[in-house]
């Protein structure tokens, strides 16, 4: 009741957003690098697969030249909905994929690696920009990430303020100022170990999905709360009643220090300007097209596999 009573009063104070085209989203600027930020699919029942692919054509038509998806979580994978998933992946064009494991995902972690071919904690360095991917390791509804993969992030956030940082994970970070950071079934177990490192070293950008809040609550992009960090509710591509389909597309511009962050209401084949917008990060983007580099988590005083992408 309690969260009920928070959602609806989050709602009731968010003003009126129109449907908006009136930015052309249709060309994709040179040098930039488009993602599509999406999560939670939940791929149980043929409606969750045509929502899924009907979304996902949505996407495709509506902003052309996307460079990467990011997938943050509760994909839901079986046997019989395995086949769809990497047929929805190649018929997307595409080029790169990456994913997390969100808690319905750590049901069966082995199938979930057999088919995304991702380790589960990852960087992937796209020119200045790195992407840091932390699963959840367990079923519970908290996302829980081990002390090691905790430090690893640490070490990397703290040796590479001279990129632009993003950090991935299914669960929220307590404290971020969404509405979801308040219930603690939301958020990442033991998240002080996180916000005490955001305090010093700042990333510029952290993604999470697994709330499936609808897009017009106020609060899903929300740069306020530690640090100047924008932290992206990007759960759920995912209809339910109330809780329409949405995703979010991020655009990196080649030498701006800007980014741009809009959501797409898929039912309304629309872009939401009213909860999107650019934010200011603390660096210049640059990327020459070089292949993505992805970077698997060891344990520290493992070496680490560097593996380039083609
Ligand atoms: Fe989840």
């Amino acid at each position: 009741m309690k969260k009920l009573i928070i959602i609806l009063t989050w709602m009731l104070m968010t003003p009126l957003f129109s449907c908006t085209d009136e930015f052309s989203r249709t060309k994709k600027p040179d040098g930039s690098l488009r993602i599509w930020a999406h999560s939670d699919l939940h791929l149980k029942t043929a409606i969750d697969w045509n929502i899924y692919k009907r979304d996902m054509m949505d996407i495709v038509t509506s902003a052309s030249g996307i460079d990467a998806a990011i997938v943050a979580g509760d994909i839901g994978l079986n046997k019989k909905n395995s086949g769809f998933y990497c047929d929805m992946k190649s018929l997307s064009g595409i080029r790169y994929w990456f994913e997390l494991a969100g808690n319905h995902d750590a049901e069966n972690i082995q199938r979930y690696s057999a088919i995304t071919k991702k380790p589960l904690h990852y960087s992937v360095s796209i020119g200045n920009l790195l992407i840091i991917f932390m699963s959840d390791e367990k079923m519970t509804h908290e996302t829980d990430i081990p002390d090691d993969v905790f430090n690893w992030w640490k070490r990397l956030v703290e040796k590479n303020r001279d990129k632009i940082l993003v950090t991935v994970t299914h669960g929220v970070l307590k404290g971020n100022g969404t509405p979801a950071s308040l219930f603690s079934e939301m958020c990442i177990a033991g998240s002080d170990r996180f916000t005490g490192v955001l305090q010093k070293f700042p990333v510029d950008i952290w993604i999470h999905g697994h709330t499936h809040y609808p897009f017009f609550l106020k609060g899903r992009i929300f740069d306020g709360a530690i640090n100047g960090v924008i932290f992206l509710d990007i759960s759920s591509i995912r209809s339910k009643l109330f809780f329409p389909s949405t995703s979010y597309l991020i655009e990196f511009r080649e030498g701006s220090g800007r980014v741009l962050v809009i959501p797409r209401v898929h039912f309304l084949k629309s872009w939401f300007a009213g909860t999107g917008s650019i934010y200011e990060m603390k660096k210049n983007f640059s990327w020459k097209g070089e292949n993505p580099v992805i970077v698997p988590y060891k344990k520290s005083g493992t070496t680490p596999q560097m593996k380039l992408i083609h």
